[in-house]
């Protein structure tokens, strides 16, 4: 069943039962023309997708949801936008919890949204050029954990409903409030603004920790984020690394 939500500006809303994947959903739409500004959530996923390749686990009760965009700029910059959106989330799910929690909530390199130390959100961007390199579309895919968390991950999870929050109600209208503010901030004044605000609750930012890549594992100290998002390692014999993409653990 598909029913569409006049009133969840600034977004089209269109919220889907079941589907492979909200992004996938995005990727056929926009390849059929649709204009940006589609946001399509589902109730579950059968083929959801994570980063690097993984696949997430959604089963009803937690948040899936694709937003997608035409943004008139290079891939690199657009790029920035997972920082835009998990903010964005960060957000969305700080107004959730009590007074006082806002040194519970953290971010992870590139874009996990940590309450507690602890994954409650993931976000994957996913894009299309055209033939000439100008980016066609992209989708900023969110996964939040509502009712439940996966047990088994490298890296430890929770879910509002653990932290005795678990309600979804109004939970997307948050988030798209959220995503269409940063997105605005990002557009007027550009990256540093959205590098600022990610910093100030980054993980790990200052400590020692180790970045899993595909083949191998850098390890350093979180010196910080250049200009275009990627992490900036300092290494024990003093070399700076960047890193674009990658999973970082504190060590
Ligand atoms: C991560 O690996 O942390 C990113 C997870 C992103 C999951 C979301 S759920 C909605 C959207 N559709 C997908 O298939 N993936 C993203």
């Amino acid at each position: 069943m598909v029913t569409n939500n006049e009133h969840s500006p600034p977004f089209r809303l269109l919220r889907l039962n079941e589907i492979d994947s909200t992004n996938e959903e995005a990727h056929r739409r926009a390849s059929q023309g649709e204009p940006a500004g589609l946001l399509i959530s589902a109730e579950s996923q059968t083929a959801g997708r994570g980063r690097r390749g993984r696949s997430w686990v959604s089963k009803p009760g937690n948040l899936f949801c694709s937003l997608l965009l035409r943004p008139v700029a290079p891939l690199a910059t657009a790029a920035q936008l997972s920082f835009v959106a998990a903010l964005a989330v960060a957000e969305a799910i700080r107004s959730r919890l009590p007074t006082g929690a806002d040194g519970r909530m953290s971010l992870k390199w590139p874009n996990d949204v940590l309450v507690d130390g602890k994954k409650i959100a993931g976000i994957l961007l996913e894009s299309r050029t055209d033939a000439s390199g100008r980016l066609d579309w992209l989708v900023i895919g969110i996964g939040i954990n509502v009712a439940h968390y996966p047990a088994d991950c490298d890296f430890p999870a929770t879910s509002l409903a653990a932290l005795g929050v678990g309600d979804r109600e109004n939970l997307i209208e948050d988030v798209a409030a959220g995503l269409n503010r940063w997105i605005q901030v990002w557009q007027a004044r550009g990256f540093a603004p959205v590098r600022e605000a990610w910093l100030a609750k980054s993980y790990g930012l200052g400590q020692p920790i180790s970045v899993a890549l595909a083949e191998t594992t850098l390890s350093g100290r979180f010196e910080t984020l250049d200009i275009s998002g990627a992490l900036v390692l300092r290494e024990a014999d003093g070399s700076r690394q960047l890193v674009a993409a990658g999973d970082v653990f504190r060590v």
